[in-house]
């Protein structure tokens, strides 16, 4: 067999380009599971539906639920349905999350309420949750009714909390990390640890896995706060500066508070307590010139680390090094 120039030229694939060759046979199965559990008699329902979930997405948390299960040995069924719940969920928040902070655009298209409005973008939002919720019950299992229960009122909690804070100068690191563990890290942390139930794994599994999910999910929601600042709209898919115009404090604004001048801090104050992003630039040069975005990195690394010395108790194999892949692609990300 002779090699075409293309092919003899082609690069071995990359940690990430392996993660992702190792998880789509579930993957498919995955997509599959998503497509046929989200049909409805109403039309609006199934357009809007559609719309979101054709645009794509990274499908991080069912990936990491999927991988979970098969480094903790899992021979059954039940992951499929299961990612396809959390996906459900995640695409729920994120239609509720555009139309509360105003984005017009998600997963490369015009966001879902700016097509259709924002009490259509709810209320489909509402048909997903409650949709993961008919799909949890046909699993048959308390523990997983429990566990998901349980973190969707946190997230719910986590957005109230943030809106609490939005406008609000004084939120500290504490208060801001509080806000990202419920709204982004308690559904990572989820995924990974129904891995391990459906397992049957012992508690000391159980909680290295729901470390791992929630480690990684800190850092991951840290980077995209950063990504609101130093990321580009089209390659994100997504707005850039969206967090300043909405007042809403993230790391690197807190960092650069903790470390500017007396008149800084008068501009940064102002920024959060009126939001807009017509002083963009001069809060951008604060933020760079005070190593922010560098040390809100610094922390998003520290819980990535976490996050991979957690699955060091499980038996090595290909599915936890593809683990160990995503806890540092969760912070070496463009989107
Ligand atoms: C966006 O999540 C919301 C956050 C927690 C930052 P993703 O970045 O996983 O969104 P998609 O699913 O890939 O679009
Ligand atoms: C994550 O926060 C929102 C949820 C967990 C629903 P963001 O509001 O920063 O997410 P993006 O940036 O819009 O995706
Ligand atoms: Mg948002
Ligand atoms: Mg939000
Ligand atoms: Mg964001």
């Amino acid at each position: 067999m002779t090699l075409s120039p293309e092919s003899a030229a082609k690069k071995p694939a990359s940690p990430l380009e392996q993660v992702f060759s190792l998880s789509a046979p579930d993957m498919a199965q995955v997509d599959t599971c998503i497509r046929d559990s989200l049909k409805s008699d109403v039309v609006l329902i199934n357009q809007i539906a559609n719309y979101i979930v054709s645009s794509g997405g990274k499908r991080l948390r069912p990936m990491l639920l999927t991988l979970c299960a098969h480094a903790c040995g899992y021979q059954g069924r039940k992951h499929i349905p299961l990612a396809a719940i959390i996906e459900f969920i995640h695409t729920a928040t994120l239609l509720h999350d555009d139309v509360v902070d105003e984005s017009d655009l998600r997963r490369g298209q015009q966001s879902a309420h700016a097509v259709w409005g924002n009490a259509a973008s709810v209320l489909v939002g509402d048909f997903l949750y409650s949709r993961s919720f008919q799909l949890m019950v046909g699993l048959e299992s308390m523990r997983i009714m429990e566990v998901l229960a349980d973190t969707t009122n946190t997230i719910a909690e986590g957005e109230v909390q943030q809106l609490l804070n939005m406008g609000d100068p004084e939120v500290d690191r504490q208060r801001y990390l509080q806000v990202i563990e419920n709204k982004t890290a308690k559904l990572f942390e989820a995924a990974c640890r129904l891995a391990a139930i459906i397992s049957d794994q012992p508690a000391d599994i159980e909680n290295a896995l729901a470390i791992y999910g929630n480690r990684l999910g800190s850092a991951f929601q840290i980077a995209d706060d950063v990504l609101d600042y130093t990321g580009d709209s089209e390659t994100m898919g997504k707005n850039a500066g969206d967090d300043l115009a909405e007042g809403k404090p993230t790391l690197p604004l807190i960092f650069a508070r903790e470390r500017c001048n007396a008149k800084e801090r008068e501009l940064l104050d102002s920024a959060i307590s009126n939001g807009g992003i017509d002083d963009l630039e001069p809060i951008l040069a604060i933020i760079r010139e005070s190593g922010s975005l560098g040390s809100a990195m610094a922390v998003a690394k520290t819980q990535a680390v976490e996050a991979r010395q957690a699955i060091v108790v499980l038996p090595e194999s290909p599915w936890r090094t593809a683990l160990e892949q995503l806890a540092d692609y969760s912070i070496n990300r463009d989107h």
